[in-house]
Formats: structure tokens, sequence, C-alpha cells
């Protein structure tokens, strides 16, 4: 049995004064004892995230590491091992946005992922297709190929120590979910395409659904066989929202 995770990415959003509102609700929060919690503060805001959360079951994770895992001169960036040292214990990787507007590339993507794992960082690693992709039937195909190029260039037991995230781009912040059979239909090709290379990876992985998740709509996503849980923008800003997403994990 695969333990659920639900995941807030704060992404560009807060301040000093907001965070802290924020995690004060978090931490009054009666988290499900049976699924991993964890948020993904701007980096600007980790340190205050981690020593308000120390103590709850809230991991914190950050939206972006450099490409190498050692200090150095490498200017505006933030290395794993200084993220580790922060109080991180998860990184997003190849998140959309990033992807899209900052043009990462699954080339950089596979040293953004080596370099967390050097450092003890677990790797979520975001992909998904654009709602171009998905009209034109290429879903399975592009998704399967920001995988690939990961298991490629690293080899499948990397993903003993990682999460996947399927975002589809066009569920993302629209409003516009993917029905948890559209989503489940991407999640068990993930699943099978890393059965095809090896059994106890897929069978271990834990394959997060993320675009539009809400408390309305996530009982029905986690139900899915293949879905183990989310990665949640817009709903976790909200700490009562966040909750009852959590809690429709823990179900
Ligand atoms: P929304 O939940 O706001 O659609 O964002 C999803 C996302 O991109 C999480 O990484």
């Amino acid at each position: 049995m695969r333990r659920k995770m639900v995941a807030g990415n704060w992404k560009m959003h807060g301040t000093g004064a907001s965070v802290d509102e924020l995690t004060k609700s978090l931490k009054v929060i009666d988290f499900p004892v049976n699924i991993d919690v964890a948020v993904f503060p701007p980096s600007l805001y980790i340190g205050k995230v981690v020593e308000a959360l120390r103590g709850t079951p809230v991991a914190v994770g950050a939206q972006n590491v450099a490409r190498q895992p050692e200090q150095g001169a490498l200017t505006g960036e933030i290395a794993s091992s200084q993220l580790v040292d922060a109080g991180c214990t998860l990184v997003l990787v190849g998140h959309s946005e990033r992807r899209q507007v900052l043009g990462e590339s699954d080339g950089e993507l596979c040293l953004k992922f080596a370099a967390a794992q050097q450092a003890g960082l677990v790797p979520v690693l975001c992909i998904g297709e654009t709602l171009q992709q998905r009209e034109a039937g290429e879903t399975l195909a592009v998704v399967g190929q920001q995988l690939t190029s990961i298991i490629d260039a690293l080899g499948i037991e990397v993903l003993k120590q990682a999460v996947i995230a399927y975002e589809p781009v066009w569920a993302i912040g629209t409003g516009l979910t993917a029905t948890p059979e559209q989503a489940q239909e991407v999640h068990a090709a993930i699943r099978a395409q890393l059965a095809a290379r090896n059994a106890e990876v897929a069978q271990g992985a834990r394959l997060l659904y993320g675009g539009s998740v809400k408390a309305a709509n996530a009982a029905d996503l986690f139900s899915m066989p293949d879905i183990d849980g989310g990665l949640i923008g817009g709903a976790s800003l909200n700490a009562d929202e966040f909750g009852a997403i959590c809690r429709a994990a823990g179900n």
C-alpha cells in the first residue's frame, strides 16, 4: 500500500506577513497520520516556514534547485546542499511554469534531479502536456518522453527516492480539473512505463495529480487506483482548504 502525499506549491505568492499567517493556521491542523504532507514556499521564506512548522508533520521543500549540489559561483541559484542546510527535504523539479516560461529543458532537469538526490533531497518530478498536445492526441507520448529523459540519463532506480507529479498544463490555475478518469488514464500509463523497466519501482512510486485540485474534487481524484495524492497550487494558500484536501487523502 503506497502512502498518500499532499503537497502545497505556494509558487511566487506571499509576503512575510501572509506566510506567518498561513503557517500559524497550518500549525493547528490535525493532519491525518496516514499521509505525508509538504509545503513548497518561495525560497525567500523557507527558513521562516521551517522554523514555524518545526514539530508538525509538515515537511518543507523548495520550488527549484541549482544544477550542482555544491555551493559555488552561480549567481542567483541555490545549491541542493544549501536547501538541506535550510531544512528542506524535498524539491520540485520541472514544474511546467519553469519548463514553459523559463525554458528549462529535459537535459537541465536531469542535472537538477541528480543534484537534488546527491544532497539527499527527494525530487518531485513534474510532468504534463499542454492543451494543444492533448488535443493532438499526444498526451501519453509527451509525458512518457519527459519521464524517459530522466530514466535514460540517470537509471530507473533513481525513482525509488523520488515522487512523480502529473500536472496537465491546461488544468493548472485554470479551474479546469482533469476528470478522475482522465487523470487515472495517464497515471496508469506512467506506472506501466515504470513497470516495463522495474516492477518494484512501479509498485512503490508515488504519483501525485496536480491541476485545480480543491477540497470539492480531491476525494474523487484520490479514490483512483493510481493517484497517490496531489500537488496543490492555489488551494494550498488557504489553510482550511488545504487541510480539507489532506483529510480527503487520509480517508
Ligand atoms: P493549481 O492547483 O493552482 O491549479 O496549481 C497546480 C500546480 O501547478 C501545483 O504545482
